[in-house]
């Protein structure tokens, strides 16, 4: 592989390209060098994983282990004060994504059993029935509003709390301490401090449901002896955070995808049938959870590169997502595109979860809210859109719309 390719310092992030699109310096690296290696802020070296082969592969490995992080902050190297990890970090209880077999296996045993394709299937006319609910009280404002705060947001909370059991009365608590974990250059100690106070919060209400156990997830979970109360409190932590942030940066992000790609938009609408299709390619061309971070347990081979044990490695599932020995012109948003089999949802032992309950919660979101706001657009430039390069999830701060007609 050629070594004339620079080096990145840190991960290169910005937008530069468009706002839908990777940084122009990772397609570059992924068409010269598509496992590249790379420097992190504190000096220290590393590799990045671009290609869409190699990003499967590594993730489908073991070997690259999911103890690089500490398990909630992600991104440890971009933030100021982090320590630097030369082997794998401690393990916080009940936060599996960031654990090998054998304990990852154990936990995430515990809740497959929640998330079938059966049991999710069940909930959908529930989801449609919060989706209307949500578009119902949007209806009634005066436009402008923000699609964020007053759909985007609100759905995946109300889909989360009613499976988990979280009040959704509290979730102050939880969406802005998640916010203050997401940001980038938010300090080592101040997102501490907002995990600290999730899993207080989060603490309490398990144990209380232990002494006295309702009907939802976490419930059954405390039933099971064999968990701690620290691990239902990681566990809990895990599903509220991944539950609602990343469902709701795709419904906005994509609205915002959407309106930007008017012919495509119109195709959908004329088609309704084509929305799972164009729920999927969504996913690939946003690829809204974009980097990922794993260590290597031992020296591997990855694309014909040497990574030594030890390495910090890290992926763009976008840039994966957007290659083009995978995708045909992977930079077209296509609604009639075959895109599964994109990294989106990740890959291997680790893949997603919720991602039959995230794809019910986009359908439905979508279906609905074009459906009632046919004349759905920007109030705003699209240039003036606040994107959120600054947090672990892509997606937007705020999303302007207006309209002039609504329909049931
Ligand atoms: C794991 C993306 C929605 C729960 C993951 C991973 C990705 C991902 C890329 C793999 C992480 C890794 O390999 O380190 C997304 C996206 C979503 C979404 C893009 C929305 C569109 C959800 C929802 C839940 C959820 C709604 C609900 C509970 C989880 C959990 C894991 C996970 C628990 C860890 C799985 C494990 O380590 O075994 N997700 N997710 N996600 N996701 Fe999602």
């Amino acid at each position: 592989m050629s070594d004339t390719v620079p080096v990145p310092h840190g991960l290169p992030m910005e937008r530069d390209a468009g706002p839908f699109d990777p940084p122009s310096q990772i397609t570059r690296l992924r068409e010269a060098r598509p496992v590249s290696p790379m420097v992190f802020p504190d000096g220290h070296a590393g590799w990045l994983v671009t290609g869409y082969d190699a990003v499967r592969q590594l993730m489908a490995d073991t070997r690259f282990s999911s103890r690089q992080d500490i398990g909630v902050l992600h991104l440890p190297y971009e933030t100021p004060g982090m320590p630097v990890f030369t082997e794998p970090s401690p393990q916080v209880p009940g936060l599996f994504v960031a654990m090998d077999p054998p304990d990852h296996t154990r936990l995430r045993r515990k809740l497959t059993g929640a998330f079938t394709v059966k049991r999710m299937k069940m909930l959908e006319e529930h989801i449609s029935d919060i989706v209307e609910r949500q578009l119902d009280e949007m209806a009634r404002l005066a436009p402008p509003i923000d699609l964020v705060k007053e759909f985007a947001l609100p759905v995946p909370s109300l889909v989360i709390c009613e499976l988990l059991g979280v009040p959704y009365e509290d979730r102050e608590t939880f969406q802005v301490n998640s916010a203050k974990i997401m940001v980038k250059d938010q300090s080592f100690e101040e997102k501490m401090a907002a995990y600290g106070a999730i899993s207080t919060y989060l603490a309490e209400l398990v144990t209380r449901k232990r002494a006295e156990p309702g009907e939802d997830i976490l419930s059954d979970l405390a039933r099971d002896d064999d968990l701690s109360i620290e691990e239902l409190t990681g566990i809990a932590f895990l599903l509220l955070l991944a539950g609602h942030e990343t469902t709701a940066n795709m419904l906005a992000l994509g609205t915002f995808a959407f309106l930007e790609h008017p012919d495509q938009l119109a195709e959908l609408r004329a088609n309704p049938d084509l929305l799972p299709d164009a729920v999927e390619e969504l996913m690939r061309y946003l690829s809204i959870a974009d980097i990922f971070y794993r260590y290597a347990a031992e020296d591997l081979e990855l694309g014909g590169e040497t990574i030594r044990k030890g390495s910090t490695v890290v992926v763009s599932l976008l840039a994966a997502n957007r290659d083009p020995q995978r995708f045909d012109n992977p930079d077209t948003l296509d609604v009639h595109r075959k895109a599964r089999g994109h990294t989106s949802f990740g890959h291997g032992i680790h893949q997603c979860l919720g991602q039959q309950l995230a794809r019910i919660e986009m359908r439905a979101g979508f279906d609905g809210l074009l459906r009632r706001f046919p004349t759905l657009q920007l109030a705003i430039p699209a240039g003036e859109v606040k994107l959120r390069t600054d947090m672990n999830i892509y997606g937007v701060h705020e999303l302007p719309v207006t309209w002039t007609e609504t329909a049931r």
